[in-house]
């Protein structure tokens, strides 16, 4: 584990944002797993996003397909053909693992982005989900509603279920760069760092 130290969120966007760039330059076939965020990525690259909620339609401006169209995708050009996010009307998770073999099919993901939630989760892997878990549909913790809440006008229309990349398809990229920014990141990254490797 390489951990990078910065002062703020800012040089966390420049430190990783390079870092993408760097790769891309030096492979124009890569294939980037991301989480929701922006980086500029050109032609050629495939894109696989971790995670989506479920019961929500691409075009809801909640849903992961829209900030993915809305803050990267739209401004880019990449071959929209080449742009996967997990299907927030998956109804199995029959369905739900034909995710993985995608990113097989693609040659495996190169550089995986990752936020932390505030309870550590990583996707929507909440704590204590399985090391050998696949793409699924998971069950959302009251706390991860609680904090995307601020994103929806009630409570309650925060999706309480989404489809989630597992945490051995995230470990199975080549690498992984893991952006955790803000005191309320804090405690998951002491354990992170420090703490011993468990699926909390
Ligand atoms: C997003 C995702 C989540 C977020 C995490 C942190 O695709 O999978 O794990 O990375 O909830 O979110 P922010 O960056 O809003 O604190």
């Amino acid at each position: 584990m390489n951990i990078i130290k910065v002062k703020d969120n800012p040089e966390a966007g420049i430190v990783a944002s390079k870092k993408i760039a760097e790769m891309i330059k030096n492979n124009p076939n890569i294939v980037l797993g991301l989480a929701t965020g922006s980086t500029p990525i050109t032609t050629n690259v495939k894109a696989f996003n971790l995670d989506e909620y479920k019961g929500i339609d691409g075009n809801h401006d909640q849903s992961y397909k829209f900030f993915m169209k809305e803050t990267l995708f739209d401004h880019v050009n990449i071959n929209k053909n080449n742009c996967h996010i997990p299907s927030g009307h998956t109804n199995n998770n029959e369905e739900a693992a034909k995710y993985d073999e995608e990113i097989k099919k693609a040659g495996g993901i190169d550089l995986q982005l990752l936020g932390l939630g505030v309870n550590g989760h990583v996707g929507f892997n909440e704590p204590g989900a399985s090391f050998d878990s696949i793409t699924s549909i998971v069950d959302l913790t009251e706390s991860t509603i609680e904090v995307n809440s601020r994103f929806f006008e009630n409570k309650k229309d925060v999706p309480t279920q989404a489809i989630s990349m597992g945490l051995k398809t995230i470990a199975n990229a080549k690498e992984i760069l893991l952006i955790a920014t803000g005191k309320n990141k804090a405690e998951a990254v002491k354990h992170l760092v420090n703490g011993p490797v468990t699926t909390e």
